[in-house]
C-alpha cells in the first residue's frame, strides 16, 4: 500500500540533504548484500513501459578495477581504484526484447522501441533514470556514491562488453563508485538553482 506521507527527516537527511558526491573512501568494505539490496530497490523505480533498460556491472576485485583503470581520466583514477565497489552503469541496446516478459499485458509494446532512434532515446533516458535510482537506493542503504562521466566510453565497452555474449550490445552510460565516504576528501557543496530559477508553475 502506498504510504502517501513524507519519509522521515532522517531519511531525507541521509538521502539528499547531507548526502554528498564522494571523492575518497575510508577503509571499510561494503558487503555484497548491500549492493544487491540497492539493486533490489532501484529496479522498482519507474521506466517507460517498464522497459528496464539499465544494466549494471559491479566491480569489486582488485583485478576488475585494474581493468578499468586505463580508461579513467587522471582525476578519476586513484579514487576509483580505492573505492570498494565501482558500478559500470550501462543500458542494453536490445532492451526492448525483454518487453514481452516485463510488460506482459501488452507484449506488442516491444514494437514501440524497434526503430533505432526510439531505442536510443528511450534506452538512454530510462537507463539514466535507473542509474539515478541506484544512487538514491545506495544512499538509503547507508552507502556513499561517486558518479563519474570522465572516462573513455569506447574503451570500457571494448574491455568489458565486447567479448561477452550477454553484454556485447550494452552501452556504457556512467560509472559510480560506491563505498563509505571519507569526509576529509569532500569538496565544498556547490549552490543549486532556486525553485524560481529552475521551475515554473503554470
Ligand atoms: C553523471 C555524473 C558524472 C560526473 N562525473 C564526474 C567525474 O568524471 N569526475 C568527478 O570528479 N566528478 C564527477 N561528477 C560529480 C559532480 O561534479 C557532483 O556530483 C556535483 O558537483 C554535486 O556534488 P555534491 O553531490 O557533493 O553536491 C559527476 C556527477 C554525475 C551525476
Amino acid at each position: 500500500m502506498p504510504v502517501n506521507a513524507p519519509v522521515s527527516d532522517a531519511c531525507l537527511e541521509q538521502t539528499f540533504r547531507s548526502a554528498r558526491t564522494r571523492n575518497g573512501w575510508i577503509e571499510r568494505d561494503v558487503p555484497e548484500t548491500l549492493v544487491r539490496a540497492s539493486y533490489d530497490l532501484l529496479r522498482l523505480g519507474p521506466t517507460s513501459a517498464n522497459c528496464c533498460p539499465a544494466r549494471f556491472v559491479f566491480l569489486h576485485t582488485e583485478a576488475a578495477k585494474n581493468r578499468l583503470a586505463p580508461f579513467l581520466t587522471e582525476g578519476n583514477r586513484a579514487k576509483t581504484l580505492a573505492s570498494p565497489w565501482v558500478a559500470i552503469v550501462a543500458w542494453d541496446w536490445n532492451f526492448h526484447e525483454k518487453i514481452p516478459e516485463l510488460f506482459p499485458h501488452n507484449p506488442g509494446a516491444k514494437d514501440w522501441f524497434e526503430a533505432e532512434p526510439a531505442r536510443q532515446e528511450h534506452g538512454f533516458r530510462n537507463g539514466s533514470l535507473q542509474g539515478a535510482y541506484l544512487i538514491v537506493a545506495a544512499r538509503m542503504m547507508g552507502l556513499d556514491c561517486g558518479p563519474m562521466s570522465g572516462f573513455d566510453k569506447a574503451g570500457v565497452e571494448e574491455e568489458f562488453f565486447q567479448g561477452d555474449d550477454r553484454m556485447k550490445d550494452w552501452k556504457v552510460n556512467f560509472l559510480c563508485n560506491i563505498g563509505y565516504g571519507d569526509d576529509t576528501k569532500l569538496k565544498p557543496r556547490n549552490p543549486r538553482l532556486s525553485f524560481q530559477d529552475a521551475c515554473a508553475i503554470l
